[in-house]
């Protein structure tokens, strides 16, 4: 928008009379013409910008019934992590009757869709949604509940899906103008941590510039938007500590290595020193969840399995969680004759969140929506999203859409049998989300 302002003031000064060049008078006036021109460009790009987001929300809310439709479809026909298959079809089928480029089978049963603009920026936004669902036997009362016996989206995963699909839909009808270029990521697997890395490893983020993703928040009312700078979610690390201790009668332990003892000691020993030795600034969180060990009530166990999940937040935290682990595992072990071995395996890193992509989130939904309803989140979630692997690739970030219903004093949280969801969030999801990307291309934020 620049380049018409400067260019008709150069052609001023070419086209002038020579003898006025010199005069200071005559560079006032040109450099006031260009202020005005460019000010004029610049309100007209604004107006522009301003129409297009007035077309994006007719669009979505044009669509609506058909994403309820669409959603509710989803919602009634879950598929377990990695079995996504009819969920994948039907995107696949959706992205096509709206002209995208379609493949298949990205990722084991991951749908990539591209919308390709006409510009010829190279940017390239990607959008990631998850498709699938949880182990959960539904109890809500839905006329549209799940019909898969022992399987629930309660995790809103049918409602990301969606919120992808309807981006799709209403970008495709301003392809000509989007100005960049938009790949549509349908992910399998987030619910297990691994569909990210499936379809990163099936060139899904080849040529991508930036990613911007979105989770559903039952503590938010539907019709607002979250977005958090920085940490959004923790790092997950799986934990096994196995102690060998030795057998013998339960009346004579000191003839014996007890290793229940020994856990129990370790596990006390582990939680008390986050408290002493960890920045409280920065948290991890440790959790043994489960317990295998021991014969019979008088019989002193010689083994002993711990496992956990290991939660942190900072990558700095994260990088000496196994050998602080470790030293406290081999001490309390090594003060009781105890053997031990511990595994550390890195899961997923935290999400963070890039500080521009963000700002641009933010000021997408600000502008679509009033500033009450867009929310700067105070706190992390020590909960933990595979969408950082994509992160490793490029900047990006994940907002929270409000899927609460605000009249309600309950809303069940997500991985609920009865979590459900405020569907008028989906036209908020769509339009946030198609307004973002639409500012990504245009450079605009
Ligand atoms: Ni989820």
């Amino acid at each position: 928008m620049g380049h018409g302002a400067w260019g008709m003031g150069h052609w001023l000064l070419i086209h002038l009379p020579h003898p006025f060049l010199p005069s200071a008078r005559l560079v006032v006036w040109q450099r006031a013409f260009c202020l005005l021109t460019f000010l004029y460009h610049g309100k007209k790009a604004y107006r522009l910008i301003k129409s297009m987001l007035t077309r994006i929300k007719d669009l979505a809310v044009k669509l609506a019934p058909r994403l309820i439709e669409i959603r509710r479809h989803i919602h009634s026909h879950p598929e377990l992590s990695g079995q996504e298959y009819q969920t994948a079809a039907f995107v696949a089928g959706v992205l096509s009757s709206s002209g995208l480029h379609v493949q298949e089978g990205v990722g084991k049963t991951g749908v990539i869709g591209e919308l390709q603009g006409t510009s010829q920026n190279d940017r390239l936004l990607a959008i990631r949604t998850d498709m699938d669902a949880l182990p959960i036997q539904e109890g809500t009362n839905l006329e549209y509940a799940s019909r898969a016996d022992g399987v629930m989206h309660a995790c809103g995963h049918d409602v990301h899906t969606t919120v992808g699909l309807g981006t799709a839909m209403v970008l495709s009808q301003v392809a000509g103008e989007l100005g960049g270029k938009v790949r549509f990521l349908f992910q399998p697997a987030e619910e297990i941590a691994q569909g990210a890395s499936w379809m990163v490893k099936d060139g899904a983020m080849e040529n991508v510039s930036a990613i911007l993703g979105v989770h559903v928040f039952p503590s938010i009312p539907a019709g607002s938007i979250g977005v958090r700078y920085g940490a959004l979610t923790a790092a997950a690390d799986d934990l096994e500590i196995l102690i060998m201790g030795e057998s013998g009668h339960g009346a004579r332990p000191h003839e014996a290595i007890d290793a229940i003892w020994i856990a129990c000691q370790i596990i006390t020993a582990l939680q008390q020193a986050i408290s002493r030795t960890q920045n409280a600034l920065r948290p991890v969180v440790l959790s043994i969840g489960k317990i295998n060990g021991g014969r019979a009530p008088n019989i002193i166990a010689d083994k002993v399995q711990l496992l956990g999940t290991v939660r942190s937040l900072h990558p700095e935290t994260r990088a000496h969680l196994p050998n602080w682990i470790e030293n406290i595992v081999s001490n309390v072990c090594h003060t009781y004759g105890a053997k031990y071995q511990v595994n550390y395996r890195q899961g997923v890193p935290s999400v963070q969140n890039d500080y521009v992509l963000t700002q641009l989130l933010q000021s997408a939904a600000e502008e679509a929506w009033s500033s009450d309803r867009v929310q700067v989140l105070p706190e992390s979630s020590l909960g933990s999203e595979d969408f950082s692997i994509y992160l490793e690739h490029v900047p990006g970030s994940m907002f929270r859409l409000g899927v609460g219903y605000k009249e309600r004093i309950i809303n069940h949280p997500l991985h609920h049998p009865q979590f459900e969801v405020d569907e008028s969030a989906i036209v908020t999801g769509v339009v946030t989300m198609a307004y973002a990307a639409y500012k990504y291309c245009q450079q605009n934020f």
